[in-house]
C-alpha cells in the first residue's frame, strides 16, 4: 500500500538530537495528559525513551483503549497498529502515526481483494460456512473487516494458539461436529508454528499462493486440509536459520535460544522458547545471571535487552543485523514534528478507519479480545 509522508522542513531535518530532545520535552510538557505516546518494542531507543507505555501489539491496543484522559494517541509503531488503535478507541480520541510510510511489508502481502478471491475459490469446492478466517493483527483494517463479517477473528503472536483453538473448536470432542477449517492470513509461519503446537501435522496444512490460480492448490487439497495458510512472511524474521541456531549452540552449549513465532518452523523447533515480543522480554528477565541467550527477533529490541541485562549475555541469533526498516522510520524529527503540531493546534498524520470498515474490523478485534 502506498502512503506518502511529505518531507519535513529543515528545522527538523537539520536539528541535532539534543535540540530535538529539548523540543520534544517542551512540547510533551505543554500537552500533558492530553497525549499518550505508545512505543512498540522494535522502536529505536531515541524514540522509545518518550513512550508512556511500551508493549507488543496486543498490549498496545489495550493501552490505547484503556486511556481515559488522552485525546491524542501518538503511536510509535507501524500503520496496522495505529489503525487497530483507531478502531478500538473512543470517537473523541485521535490516533497519530508519526511517519505515514511506516507500514508493514507482511501486512502488505495480504491484499483484501486477493483474500476475497481466495474465499471465492474455496466456496466453489468446499463448504464455505465451515471455514473460519483468521487474520494476524499485522493486516489492513479492510482485511480485518472481511474477517469480522465472515465469522472470524484477529489474533496476535501472544494469543494465536487460543484463537486457532477457538476457530477449530478444539474444546469439542473430535467427530463430525468439529470438522471446521481455518484460513490463516497473512503470516504462514505464525499459522504453521501454532498449528504444530496444537498437534496438527504438515499433511493437515496447505499453502495458498495468491499469485497462482486457486492458490496453486487442487480441489482435493482445499477440501481435505484443515489449515490453509496464506503465503506471506516477515522479511525480518524469515532470515533466521537452523545454521545460526547450531552455530550459537556450538559456542554456548548451556545457552538458550528464544525466537518470535514469525520465524520459520525449523528454527522454532530447535528453539528453547518461542513467543511474542513481550514473551521474549519476560524470558530474558527470568533467565539466570550469566546465561547466554540468542534472540531471534528485531535488532532494536535485542540491543535494548543486551544493554538492560548486562549480567546476561544477550545477542542476536543473526550475526548480521536485521532491523525492521518500517519501524525504523519513526525517528525524533517526526515525533517532534507531530508534538509541535499538536501544541500549535494542528493534528498531523491522523489515522482514521472508515466507519463501514471499522464495524466489521471491530467485531474481529473484539472477538480476539474476548477469546484471549
Ligand atoms: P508482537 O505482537 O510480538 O509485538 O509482534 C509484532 C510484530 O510486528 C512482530 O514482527
Ligand atoms: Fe511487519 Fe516484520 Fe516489521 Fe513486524 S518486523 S512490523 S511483521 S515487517
Amino acid at each position: 500500500m502506498i502512503r506518502i509522508q511529505p518531507p519535513l522542513g529543515e528545522s527538523y531535518t537539520n536539528a541535532s538530537l539534543d535540540d530535538l530532545d529539548a523540543r520534544i520535552g517542551r512540547a510533551r510538557q505543554r500537552l500533558g495528559d492530553s497525549v499518550l505516546i505508545l512505543g512498540h518494542h522494535y522502536q529505536r531507543d531515541e524514540v522509545m525513551k518518550w513512550a508512556d507505555a511500551r508493549g507488543d501489539s496486543l498490549a498496545l491496543s489495550r493501552f490505547a483503549s484503556a486511556s481515559d484522559t488522552a485525546k491524542y494517541i501518538v503511536f510509535c509503531g507501524v500503520h496496522f497498529m495505529a489503525e487497530a488503535a483507531d478502531i478500538i478507541t473512543r470517537p473523541d480520541q485521535q490516533v497519530i502515526l508519526p511517519d505515514l510510510n511506516a507500514g508493514c511489508s507482511m501486512a502488505d502481502m495480504a491484499d483484501t481483494e486477493d483474500v476475497e478471491t481466495a474465499w471465492n475459490d474455496f466456496s466453489q469446492v468446499a463448504d464455505i460456512d465451515r471455514i473460519v478466517p483468521i487474520t494476524y493483527i499485522n493486516s489492513a483494517a479492510s482485511l480485518k473487516d472481511f474477517v469480522g463479517r465472515h465469522g472470524g477473528s484477529v489474533c496476535t503472536s501472544s494469543n494465536a494458539r487460543a484463537v486457532l483453538s477457538w476457530a477449530l473448536q478444539l474444546d469439542r470432542p473430535a467427530g463430525p461436529d468439529r470438522g471446521r477449517k481455518v484460513l490463516f492470513v497473512p503470516d504462514q509461519h505464525l499459522g504453521r508454528n501454532t498449528a504444530y503446537q496444537l498437534g496438527y501435522a504438515a499433511t493437515d496444512m496447505a499453502l495458498y499462493d495468491p499469485r497462482m490460480d486457486y492458490g496453486g492448490l487442487d480441489e482435493q487439497t482445499i477440501k481435505e486440509r484443515s489449515i490453509l495458510l496464506w503465503k506471506g512472511h516477515c522479511s525480518v524474521h524469515q532470515r533466521f536459520t537452523v545454521d545460526q541456531v547450531n552455530a550459537f549452540r556450538q559456542r554456548n552449549p548451556e545457552g538458550i535460544v528464544v525466537v518470535h513465532p514469525e520465524c520459520p518452523h525449523e528454527v522454532v523447533e530447535l528453539a528453547d522458547a518461542v513467543g511474542s515480543t513481550d514473551f521474549i522480554i519476560k524470558t530474558i528477565n527470568e533467565a539466570a545471571e550469566g546465561t547466554a541467550i540468542a534472540v531471534g527477533t528485531e535488532i532494536h529490541l535485542v540491543n535494548r535487552l543486551a544493554n538492560e541485562y548486562p549480567e546476561k549475555k544477550v545477542e542476536s541469533l543473526d550475526p548480521l543485523v536485521c532491523p525492521c526498516s518500517t519501524m525504523f522510520r519513526i525517528d525524533p524529527p517526526h515525533l517532534c514534528w507531530i508534538l509541535e503540531g499538536l501544541v500549535d493546534g494542528e493534528v498531523r498524520n491522523q489515522i482514521t478507519v472508515d466507519e463501514d470498515v471499522a464495524d466489521g474490523a471491530r467485531i474481529a478485534l473484539d472477538r480476539m479480545l474476548s477469546i484471549s
